[in-house]
């Protein structure tokens, strides 16, 4: 029986990989160690209260004792870490926590592995893995051509993937050092259930229902590569149990969209199939974000030649899924946008 450390497994990835992982594999242990900020919610995990696979406990990855802890009170054999302040505008308004929780944070969980692990002189129990959940935004912004491929150089531009940026760099230090077995997977943005209404996708969805204004920032041209959550599941997945030791996977499906394009998508699937008062009317072009990147688009022929991942949801077939799933779950929507979530909502667009 294999055992995870799953990090940030009640927010919005981390859940779906959680509830993936359950359903892929009947013997395996989770530990699933959640801070439960504004962006981790135990609702993302009722469907399986009752697993007893599944253990969830409430902490911050930064907390030495507690993580050495859970290293021996169970015999883990991979750390899969998620957990991380995720939201560039936040990183924008209040950088400091994003050091915290993803470099320092980091970095504590690199070393209560490395001593959970290690049996001598740079070596470390047989089969152990830490896999570093990263993005592409570590890369910085493309022009009109080309792909990031994992020998990009990185260049990151906001708080936030530069603090993932410097993550990324100490995970490859314990390997390039000690041998400390890792690997690091970079995907594009996801989509898909259980992700928090600051995003893109999930905003414009909310607000569309509510008949809102859809904040496009700038002229809405910004290109991202959006990858259904499910199949960066089935990526990190792969990369536990097959990766290379040492190595770095880009994942992401060639799925490239200006963000504009994306709001529209949503608007014309609500107006024909939930709402025909909704439509492109409530698009607002507000001020541009601050050092905004320009095109995301990855080269995901690594993970494809090397492991035999592919991507199976396509775009067309995701974004419906994903509107429908927000529509069948209101309540979710009603409970994370109660509260703090109306002051940040205030405070990022009302002098946009
Ligand atoms: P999220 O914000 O939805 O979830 C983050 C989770 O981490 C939350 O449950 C939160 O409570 C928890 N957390 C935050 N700080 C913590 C701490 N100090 N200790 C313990 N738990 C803490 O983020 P997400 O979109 O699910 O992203 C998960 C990971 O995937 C992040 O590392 C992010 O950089 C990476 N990633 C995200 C995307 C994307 O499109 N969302 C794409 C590529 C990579
Ligand atoms: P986001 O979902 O925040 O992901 P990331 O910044 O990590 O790529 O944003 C996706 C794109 O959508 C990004 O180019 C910023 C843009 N955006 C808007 O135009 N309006 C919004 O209200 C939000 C949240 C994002």
């Amino acid at each position: 029986m294999k055992t995870y450390l799953v990090t940030g497994g009640a927010g919005f990835i981390g859940s779906n990989f959680v509830l993936y992982l359950l359903k892929k594999h009947d013997d395996i242990q989770i530990v699933n160690l959640d801070k439960l900020t504004y962006a981790g919610n135990l609702e993302n995990l009722k469907d399986i209260e009752s697993d007893k696979r599944h253990i969830f406990v409430q902490g911050d990855i930064c907390d030495e004792k507690l993580v050495s802890k859970l290293f021996s009170d169970y015999s883990i054999d991979y750390v899969v870490n998620f957990a991380a302040e995720s939201h560039v505008d936040r990183s924008i308004s209040d950088p400091e926590i994003f050091v915290k929780s993803n470099v320092l944070g980091t970095v504590n969980l690199l070393n209560c592995a490395k001593k959970a692990w290690q049996i001598g002189d740079d070596q470390f129990r047989e089969g152990c893995k830490f896999l570093q959940v990263s993005t592409d935004e570590v890369y910085g912004s493309l022009g009109a051509e080309g792909f990031f491929t994992e020998k990009t150089p990185l260049d990151p531009h906001s708080p936030y993937s530069s603090s993932k940026s410097s993550a990324d760099l100490f995970v490859k230090a314990y390997w390039d050092t000690y041998r400390f077995p890792i690997n690091i997977t970079r995907c594009s943005n996801n989509y898909g259930p259980y992700q928090f209404p600051e995003k893109l996708i999930p905003l414009m969805i909310n607000n569309a229902l509510q008949h809102k204004e859809l904040p496009v920032y700038g002229d809405g041209m910004q290109v991202r590569d959006w990858l259904y959550v499910e199949d960066h599941c089935k990526a990190i997945d792969m990369v536990v149990e097959k990766g290379s030791l040492g190595e770095v996977y880009n994942v992401g499906g060639h799925n490239e969209r200006p963000n504009v394009a994306i709001v529209k998508t949503i608007l014309s699937y609500i107006q024909e199939n939930v709402d025909s008062q909704v439509s492109e009317a409530l698009i607002r072009h507000v001020e541009d974000r601050k050092g905004h990147d320009r095109r995301y688009g990855i080269d995901p022929q690594k993970i494809k030649d090397d492991l035999g991942w592919y991507p199976e949801t396509a775009f067309e077939e995701g974004i419906k899924r994903t509107i429908r799933w927000y529509l069948e779950h209101m309540d979710w929507m009603k409970n994370v946008t109660s509260g703090a979530y109306q002051e940040y909502y205030a405070k990022m667009y009302q002098n946009r």
